[in-house]
């Protein structure tokens, strides 16, 4: 041990005399390139707004979703490499000033229900005997709104405004729209993310499948929402969990840099979101989760989440049900998956993205790019791709004290699987 740092020194040394250090190329030191897996490929570019969902249809269209603010469409699909439309028209994006109301003093979302008021995640599911090729659209009824300093805040939300709908790709019309009760959707809940198993013969269903949704409401009272799509019913499980809850005073190092929350109008804080990403298992039996803000990875038997409240003991039993991966090296944000049953998750952190394989147990890493600067969704195509949306979100101005350090474009990135991976077909 002595030996080698005596070592090193002197080749420091001998280096600092020769040359100065600019880049890798002029160094003889090894170095950290920031790369590694299958090549990636910079498949679209964002010049106008910044985005957070998408989804791909199984003949290439390309759908986006972006939170709302200030921007004039919520929803949109990709036209040509450098530019996006609102889908399915802009008359379905609810205007601007139409987003929020005052209502006794207190700011809500809208509660209109058949336009969009702030679409966080999309999801495609494939054509069955049953159902069109559907683009699944999660609004979550809360935009992010500015006062006259320029000062963030989110309204809570109103029932009809949180909404999970149902596009048919092969019309472009909305054909089903799934609201909430308030005992279920929270006015502080936060719709995040989606995913489905839509076989006539789920348990605990009636017959059209089963909606996974997250709530990862950055006021704490996070859980899983779960509907019923024959009926429309829903209900919660693992309501504040240890496993779907924040990880306190939570500090990672985005690009290098420790990551505090910096919103104007506010004391410096940390990231606060709980529940983020998900993913079913291909045979459907497991759905995979984890809080934004925890290193860990946990799973819990998808039975125990379509366990209705008419069990007494569904809540206990969800609990006690609720396995732990172990840490896997870094927050993560949203997940993906493939038929081989790899669980995708994005890492932010090391602008990567990671995958757990069921098979030993371990997290591993499958790409990581300098390009990856913050992976906020990923979406696995029927072509064998990963497609990955990139919005440099840690340098938003809502995170920043008001200061906008984006630079355009953002980017959907794309890289081919390993091992013959491929958009999971067996749960549809
Ligand atoms: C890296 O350094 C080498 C040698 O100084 C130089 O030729 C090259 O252009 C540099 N590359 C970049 C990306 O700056
Ligand atoms: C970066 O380093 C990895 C690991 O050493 C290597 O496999 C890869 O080819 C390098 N990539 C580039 C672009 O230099
Ligand atoms: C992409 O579409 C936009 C909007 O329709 C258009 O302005 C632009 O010229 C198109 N770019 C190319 C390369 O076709
Ligand atoms: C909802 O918004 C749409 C689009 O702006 C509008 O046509 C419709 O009248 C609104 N519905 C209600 C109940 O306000
Ligand atoms: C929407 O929210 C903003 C920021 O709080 C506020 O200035 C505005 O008055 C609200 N709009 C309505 C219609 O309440
Ligand atoms: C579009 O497709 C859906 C689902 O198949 C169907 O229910 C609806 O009637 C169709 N709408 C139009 C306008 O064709
Ligand atoms: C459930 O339905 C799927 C087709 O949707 C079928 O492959 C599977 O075998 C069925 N499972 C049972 C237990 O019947
Ligand atoms: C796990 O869930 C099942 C129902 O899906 C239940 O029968 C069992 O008791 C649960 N396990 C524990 C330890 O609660």
């Amino acid at each position: 041990m002595k030996y080698l740092s005596t070592l090193s020194l002197l080749v420091a040394g001998a280096v600092a005399q020769q040359v100065t250090f600019q880049n890798s190329s002029s160094t003889i030191l090894r170095v950290d390139n920031g790369t590694y897996g299958p090549e990636i490929e910079e498949y679209h570019y964002y010049y106008d707004q910044w985005p957070i969902g998408l989804a791909i249809s199984s003949t290439g269209r390309f759908f986006v979703s972006y939170t709302r603010g200030d921007y004039e469409y919520t929803v949109g699909e990709v036209v040509n490499k450098t530019a996006e439309k609102p889908y399915p028209s802009q008359d379905l994006q609810l205007p601007l000033d139409s987003l929020n109301m005052t209502w006794n003093g207190i700011a809500f979302g809208s509660g209109n229900s058949s336009a969009f008021v702030s679409v966080q995640a999309l999801y495609i599911t494939p054509e069955t005997s049953t159902r069109p090729e559907t683009l699944w659209i999660l609004d979550t009824g809360r935009p992010t709104v500015h006062n006259a300093a320029g000062d963030p805040s989110m309204p809570y939300a109103q029932p009809g405004g949180p909404k999970l709908m149902a596009i048919s790709l092969a019309n472009d019309t909305i054909y089903k729209t799934y609201t909430f009760p308030s005992t279920v959707h929270y006015p502080d809940s936060y719709l995040n993310d989606l995913r489905f198993d839509l076989r006539a013969n789920v348990s605990g269903t009636s017959g059209e499948g089963i909606a996974y949704l997250v709530d990862s409401s950055n006021e704490g009272r996070t859980g899983f929402i779960m509907v019923d799509l024959a009926t429309g019913d829903s209900w919660r499980r693992l309501n504040q969990d240890h496993s779907v809850l924040r990880v306190p005073n939570d500090v990672p190092t985005y690009f290098g840099k420790p990551f505090y929350f910096r919103q104007l109008g506010q004391p410096i804080s940390w990231q606060q979101e709980g529940l983020d990403g998900l993913q079913l298992s291909p045979d459907g039996k497991t759905a995979y989760y984890s809080p934004l803000t925890s290193k860990s990875l946990y799973s819990i038997p998808s039975a125990n989440l379509r366990e209705r409240d008419s069990n007494p003991l569904a809540e206990i039993w969800a609990h006690s049900n609720v396995s732990s991966h172990g840490q896997r090296g870094g927050d993560a944000n949203g997940f993906e998956g493939d038929s081989t049953g790899k669980i995708f998750q994005l890492i932010p952190e090391q602008n990567a993205v990671y995958y757990y394989d069921p098979n030993d147990g371990q997290t591993h890493g499958l790409l990581r790019d300098p390009r990856i600067l913050w992976p906020d969704g990923a979406t696995v195509g029927a072509d064998g791709y990963i497609y990955i949306n990139i919005n440099q979100l840690p340098y938003q101005p809502d995170w920043n004290f008001g200061v906008d350090g984006r630079i355009h474009p953002g980017a959907v990135l794309r890289a081919k699987l390993p091992d013959g991976g491929t958009k999971i077909s067996t749960l549809y």
